[in-house]
């Protein structure tokens, strides 16, 4: 039994109202079908106590739609998530206790934080909104100061913090509530590389390994996630596969990719390169046309592929097996082909 689980997850949004000029129109576009737009379709997983999960998945995936949905920020069209038995919509009371989420990104979904106050002030007002023990408040801003970098910040009004700053400051909240879950939307989205790795460890070592809170993540890059993460679960409006990032990296073994650089490339050449790949990528410059070709089984594709290719004279070519960068757009990629 999961700590977080969700179960058949379904989340159409309405299509955006047309522009309406009058009473007709009006009543017209209220009676076409809404929530058409799918966000989510049939997500089902769960996330093992004490685990980091990574939610991977590119722009629009549904990520932020699923950290909304656990805090009934939005309500979903079918299907639940449980979150240590709770649902999330119909019981949200009683998980606000236990859980924090945080959103990525300069600007707080909460409204927590007071521009014109000091980050410690604000996060005095956090933890005793929290209920956190009065003797132990000093001592968890102190903490979380300490591991997120912030202490020369401390007495800082929160308006003068750059955007990296907030987003550090917005996670003390888990350092000072120290629930039993978090989650993350995009932790380190505007950081730059020191304030990333500090993150990076603030969240493994800390509040996970040190603290024991659960942590679901999303993220759409794919180091962040092979770096953190216990499990992930690749989604793109479904989830197309869960597993540990190394497996997810060794099943990519099963195909190739070719780099080619070419003198020509027509659109017949394109069609007749079709049956014998997977996807294709191409760009243009200086005269000079790089094309990245993703295919399967090598021993029958291959010399079908240099064939087809045997007219666009080719200067330069490199065969490589793929990154987990590659192997996260190959499953998108073969995700939107089942559809
Ligand atoms: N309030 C809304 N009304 C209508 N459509 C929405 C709304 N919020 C999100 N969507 C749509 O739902 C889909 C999923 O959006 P969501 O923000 O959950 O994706 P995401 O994975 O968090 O993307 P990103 O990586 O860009 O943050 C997108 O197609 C988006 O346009
Ligand atoms: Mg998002």
């Amino acid at each position: 039994m999961g700590i977080i689980e969700a179960e058949h997850l379904d989340k159409y949004y309405p299509p955006p109202r047309k522009g309406t000029f009058g009473f007709i129109d009006l009543i017209k576009d209220l009676r076409k079908p809404r929530e058409t737009l799918p966000a989510l379709v049939d997500v089902n997983f769960e996330v093992k106590e004490g685990e980091i999960f990574g939610l991977l998945g590119p722009n629009g995936a549904g990520k932020t739609t699923f950290c909304k949905i656990m805090n009934a920020l939005v309500i979903p069209t079918s299907g639940h998530i449980y979150i240590d038995d709770y649902e999330s919509v119909k019981d949200h009371e009683k998980i606000t206790r236990k859980m924090v989420t945080i959103f990525g990104g300069e600007r707080e979904m909460w409204g927590l934080f007071s521009w014109r106050v000091t980050i410690e002030r604000n996060l005095k007002y956090i933890a005793e909104l929290w209920k956190v023990p009065p003797h132990l408040i000093k001592k968890r801003i102190d903490y979380a100061m300490e591991i997120l970098d912030l202490e020369e910040k401390r007495r800082e009004w929160y308006q003068k913090l750059s955007a990296g700053m907030k987003q550090k400051v917005h996670l003390a909240l888990a350092f000072i509530v120290q629930p039993k879950i978090i989650v993350l939307d995009e932790p380190t989205i505007r950081l730059d590389v020191p304030s990333k790795r500090r993150v990076h460890d603030a969240i493994k070592k800390e509040l996970c390994r040190n603290l024991g809170s659960t942590i679901l993540l999303t993220t759409h890059d794919m180091s962040e996630a092979e770096k953190m993460c216990d499990r992930v679960a690749i989604l793109n409006t479904k989830i197309e596969f869960i597993d540990r990032p190394e497996n997810i990296k060794e099943l990519s073994k099963e195909y190739e990719i070719l780099e080619l650089k070419l003198k020509y490339l027509n659109s017949k050449t394109k069609k007749d390169l079709e049956p014998f790949t997977i996807r294709t990528e191409e760009t243009y410059k200086n005269g000079i046309y790089k094309l990245k070709i993703f295919f399967e089984d090598k021993e029958k594709n291959l010399p079908e592929i240099l064939g087809v290719l045997k007219s666009s004279k080719i200067e330069d070519i490199k065969i490589r097996t793929p990154s987990l960068e590659d192997a996260f757009i190959y499953m998108i990629n073969r995700g939107k082909k089942d559809v």
